[in-house]
């Protein structure tokens, strides 16, 4: 007879998931209860599979499957960030047996706090993209013709480089930082798409910038074609929503899935920042 090990003994006939749903932009939230029958070694991705195939509550209610995004399954695009069990981080890495360990009543499961619903556990990241814009955080090249090879980088740049280049932009760091506030703006009567879009922008233009973008500038502020940017990046930091709205609660850097160190980032930031208001000022 095999002999199951500790862990696997008290395994239930059936996981209970709560799951925070919302039908659409700006309605209102709420919770609904499914209850799917228990299989070793689930993520949540498969346990989200199993309720849409489901799409019944524990009550045997027929409802609309809960929806949710996924990309690469393995930790990489960041499109299944949620909350689970009030912690955010990726359903696909997610591994239910673990959860179980620490909570054996139920999963919790919630879209990201800081963005708005698209629906139900989908929530829209682009603050986060215009984030990365607003740092232009890329290379620049004028052209697609064959350059050559690139400037050689010393051992120790890549170093510094490399952990900051496995951001995937899942905004773990923004859902955990106390600086980064949430911004729905609803459409106004009579304002076109274009209108909103403007306005929307304007608004995230104002606001803190976000953790990812200021590592993300880092990291190309300290590449040998992507420094030619440098002093643009360090003015977005410099402006409204930029370095000085971080508070230095340190959450982003306990939160994020790649083990980023990103409160390195924004001190070197911090550092720049003050070379280069001293050297703007001064050329004034
Ligand atoms: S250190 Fe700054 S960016 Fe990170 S969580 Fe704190 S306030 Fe946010
Ligand atoms: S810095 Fe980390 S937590 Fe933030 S977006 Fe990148 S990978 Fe996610
Ligand atoms: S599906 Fe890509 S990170 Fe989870």
């Amino acid at each position: 007879m095999i002999a199951l090990e500790p862990s696997l003994k008290n395994r239930p006939e059936f996981i209970n998931v709560r799951v925070r749903r919302q039908d659409g932009p700006g309605q209102e939230p709420y919770w609904q209860l499914f209850k799917i029958k228990y299989e070793p070694e689930l993520n949540v991705i498969s346990v989200l599979q199993r309720i849409a195939a489901l799409s019944r509550t524990s009550d045997g209610n027929k409802v609309a499957p809960v929806a949710w995004d996924c990309g690469c399954l393995e930790e990489v695009c960041g499109s299944c960030t949620m909350l689970i069990n009030g912690r955010v981080r990726q359903s696909c890495s997610a591994l239910v047996d673990r959860l179980l360990e620490v909570n054996p009543d139920e999963l919790l499961l919630e879209p990201m706090s800081k963005f708005p619903v698209v629906r139900d556990l989908i929530v829209d990241r682009k603050r986060l993209f215009r984030g990365l814009q607003r740092v232009k955080a890329w290379v620049p090249v004028d052209s697609y013709y064959n350059m050559g090879p690139g400037e050689r980088q010393l051992r120790a740049t890549q170093e510094q480089n490399y952990p900051l280049s496995q951001c995937m932009s899942c905004g773990c760091c923004l859902d955990a930082c106390p600086q980064y506030n949430k911004i729905e703006l609803k459409k106004k009567e009579g304002e076109s798409a274009e209108e909103f879009a403007k306005r929307e922008q304007a608004e995230f233009d104002q606001a803190f910038v976000g953790p990812h973008a200021i590592s993300q500038a880092m990291l190309f502020n300290n590449h040998p074609t992507g420094k030619a940017l440098a002093s643009e990046r360090l003015d977005a930091l410099t402006g409204p929503g930029g370095i000085q709205a971080c508070g230095n609660a340190q959450n982003c850097v306990a939160v994020c899935p790649k083990e980023i160190p990103l409160t390195t980032s924004i001190a070197r930031a911090g550092r720049a920042a003050t070379v280069h208001t001293l050297k703007t000022w001064f050329e004034k």
